[in-house]
């Protein structure tokens, strides 16, 4: 059984504030105990509330880097992009957005070359805000030929091909794989629904055994994973 501390909030606004006010505090104390902060956030629709709260706090956001968890194989300007959705959001305000993907390479390129583009990156990363979806999956470690390399590779970074590929967005991905993200000096999971309360419930009993992606994921953890949740 994976330690894990459930956050539950009765409503998606108390959520809302909850995680931006984590994520602000993670900012806040990476800036002062280092002089920059280095963070991961992910794409869907679960933290757009949250990020939009976010991006009112009052940070140092010069010194900010913000990459996507993961981001779908398509042009920036796509609706389907995680770093277009961040741009928009946090280049406005000074932050440095670091997209994982770029150009019109295949997808195992795509992914040795977002890996290369994070070795310039401040490492680990401070904050890791992942979602997941009701199949298990996140950021876009998910189930098809290139699981079990997101969760062994020692990379920060890999092209993926989900199967089946994810109806919302049904595109080959770059994801910050398990050791990545399990290095991060905090990680947080967003999400919302009685629906995926199940799933994850279920994947942090089973962990290392689990048939979803986020209990394999969490089952190598040696650190506290906080999981805030509204029905
Ligand atoms: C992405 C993600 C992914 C997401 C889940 C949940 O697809 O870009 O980073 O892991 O967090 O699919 O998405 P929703 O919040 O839309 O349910």
């Amino acid at each position: 059984m994976i330690e894990a501390e459930w956050w539950d909030y009765d409503s998606a606004e108390e959520l809302t504030e909850a995680v931006a006010g984590d994520a602000q505090f993670v900012i806040e104390s990476a800036l002062d105990a280092r002089g920059d902060a280095v963070v991961a956030f992910p794409g869907g629709s679960t933290p757009l509330a949250a990020l939009d709260l976010l991006k009112k706090a009052k940070l140092r956001w010069k010194d900010v880097t913000i990459l996507p968890t993961d981001d779908r194989l398509v042009p920036v300007q796509d609706k389907l992009s995680n770093v277009r959705m961040l741009a928009e959001r946090f280049l406005p305000l000074g932050a440095r957005v670091l997209p994982l993907t770029g150009g019109d390479l295949p997808v195992a390129e795509a992914g040795k070359a977002a890996d290369a583009r994070l070795q310039a990156v401040h490492w680990p990363l401070d904050f890791v805000w992942l979602g997941m979806g009701a199949d298990g999956h996140t950021a876009s470690i998910f189930p098809g030929p290139d699981l079990e390399a997101a969760l062994t590779a020692p990379h920060r970074a890999i092209g993926v091909t989900p199967d089946p590929l994810p109806p919302e967005a049904p595109v080959a991905r770059v994801t910050l794989t398990k050791s990545a993200i399990l290095s991060a000096r905090a990680v947080l999971i967003h999400i919302t629904g009685a629906e995926k309360r199940k799933v994850l419930e279920k994947a942090l009993k089973d962990g290392a055994g689990s048939k979803y992606p986020i209990g394999r994921l969490l089952a190598d953890t040696s650190q506290a994973i906080d999981i805030h949740w509204c029905p």
